[in-house]
């Protein structure tokens, strides 16, 4: 693909090229089951994710030519409950000068009871510079889209360079706010915050301090939003280094929370950034309010400049399940969304006891299933390390491992051994520290081609792709001292 071919006009595939394709994207081995994912071409960040009229809107970044970064629109899908949804089809096409290349991140929101977007309009000039334009768009009762034109805020503000992108925008009391993510013309990440009285004028209100000063090069997705009275800014930060067992994948996504958060400061103060998930494909989440007061959130389970095996299929990445949050001991818990039950066709494992050696459990089925494993390290064992192995193919040696370190208080993955192999350069292992490791309870979702794995009712979380190859579906449990575990299963439709 060259620049050119990327950033191809739109109607340059009005002809049955995409159907053609998502023919051949359908035969992939890897298309999931129950995430949401793209028919054709690549898809990466969530965005406009509403409830609104009765319904969740959802919509993800979409270049649908090719499992590359190229010209982006928005395709739209709704949901009643988060586990069914339909797609809705293209909301919104870079089809101004406004827009041109690309409809980049953004939010949504209810104005006047009607449902509202505001996006990152990017576009290049001939000499290929960057023009980031933030623009409105709104719902109409047929489900198209009217853009506001021109934009609500029109290029970069003084001090910032052309990296101004993904409003995420809420009311509050009347007045509309919202975060973008920005990039100081010192080359440093931080966020900038607008208010508006009607969503259409803006107001540059300053930076959000949350003293961080020089933390990476640029923070892409900012998302600002409260649990329990207490404030947390999401944001994805770039070039931070890794740190002991933290920031290994290219980009990170994280969070800091503060008590207080006025208006007038900006200010947040806090314990510290810390990383929202602990595993190899995670990145530019977006938070939505549920009618019943749940704050849910999605992510891309992808990360921009890295190569998935999908890639040479013309089709990449899908989303996360959707997770409530809330707060506890300081740290943002994640769950799966309660109403994901609803996915589970049969309960295929239930199985409990002591066990002191290794254990293969019987199963046929696909990588398409719900496991919970509860295990407690007896006291008077010395505490030998367990592994859980999913997606097995033990006459090749090939598995997914999952280890749980009772004296050193560490979950690991291991996805070296797991189909086909990639992103190696930034390892094959990701590394959580746990509290507390008397007993240890998992909840994993695993889907043809990603595995979550949710620990201690979501005190942390390893979100990854992975690729196994035909016949990589077995499960096996070994214990080098004595547990008392109990695991369950649950075939997913
Ligand atoms: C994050 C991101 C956003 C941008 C979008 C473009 O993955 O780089 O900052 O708006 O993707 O697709």
């Amino acid at each position: 693909w060259t620049r050119e071919e990327r950033y191809k006009q739109t109607s340059d595939y009005s002809d049955n090229y995409l159907e053609e394709l998502a023919k051949r994207v359908a035969q992939s081995p890897f298309r999931q089951n129950y995430h949401i994912q793209p028919n054709t071409g690549l898809l990466n960040d969530p965005n406009g994710f509403t409830y609104f009229d009765g319904k969740w809107h959802l919509f993800y970044q979409w270049f649908p030519m090719g499992a590359v970064h190229g010209l982006k629109h928005w395709y739209h899908l709704t949901s009643t409950d988060l586990v069914q949804w339909k797609e809705e089809g293209v909301a919104l096409l870079p089809d101004t000068p406004y827009d041109s290349h690309g409809v980049y991140s953004g939010s949504g929101f209810v104005k006047d009871g009607q449902l509202h977007i505001m996006y990152t309009g990017n576009v290049r000039t001939e000499e290929w510079e960057r023009v980031p334009n933030q623009i409105v768009a709104r719902m109409e009762a047929d489900g198209s889209f009217t853009k506001f034109l021109p934009p609500a805020i029109a290029g970069n503000p003084e001090g910032y360079t052309d990296h101004v992108r993904d409003p995420k925008v809420w009311e509050q009391h009347g007045i509309y706010y919202a975060v973008i993510g920005a990039q100081r013309t010192d080359e440093t990440g931080t966020i900038l915050m607008y208010r508006s009285a009607d969503a259409l004028d803006w107001e540059l209100m300053g930076e959000v301090d949350a003293g961080l000063p020089d933390f990476g090069f640029m923070w892409e997705c900012p998302d600002l939003f409260e649990i329990d009275g207490k404030t947390v800014l999401l944001f994805s930060p770039q070039g931070l280094e890794p740190e002991g067992d933290r920031y290994h994948n290219i980009f990170q996504t994280g969070y800091v929370i503060a008590d207080d958060f006025r208006m007038d400061e900006l200010k947040l103060e806090h314990e510290g950034f810390q990383e929202l998930d602990a595993g190899f494909d995670f990145y530019a989440t977006q938070t939505a309010e549920s009618p019943d007061g749940r704050r849910i959130l999605t992510a891309w389970m992808g990360l921009p400049e890295i190569a998935y095996p999908t890639d040479s299929e013309d089709w990449a990445h899908c989303l996360t399940l959707p997770r409530e949050l809330s707060i506890k001991d300081g740290k943002l818990i994640q769950q799966p969304v309660r109403e994901l039950v609803a996915l589970r066709k049969k309960q295929a494992l239930s199985e409990s006891g002591l066990l002191s050696e290794a254990k293969r459990f019987e199963r046929s089925g696909a990588n398409c299933y719900e496991l919970q494993l509860d295990v407690t390290f007896l006291a008077s064992a010395d505490h030998a390390p367990v592994t859980l192995d999913l997606c097995e193919d033990a006459v090749n040696d090939k598995h997914f491992r999952i280890t749980l370190d009772p004296s050193a208080k560490k979950i690991t993955i291991d996805r070296s051994q797991c189909g086909i192999p990639f992103a190696e350069d930034f390892g094959t292992t990701r590394t959580l520290s746990v509290e507390q490791m008397d007993a240890v309870k998992l909840q994993i979702f695993v889907d043809t081609s990603s595995i979550e794995i949710f620990v201690n009712d979501g005190e942390g979380t390893f979100t990854s792709r992975v690729f196994p190859e035909a016949g990589e579906t077995g499960l096996s449990l070994v214990a080098g001292s004595t547990i008392d575990y109990r695991l369950k299963l649950w075939e997913l439709a």
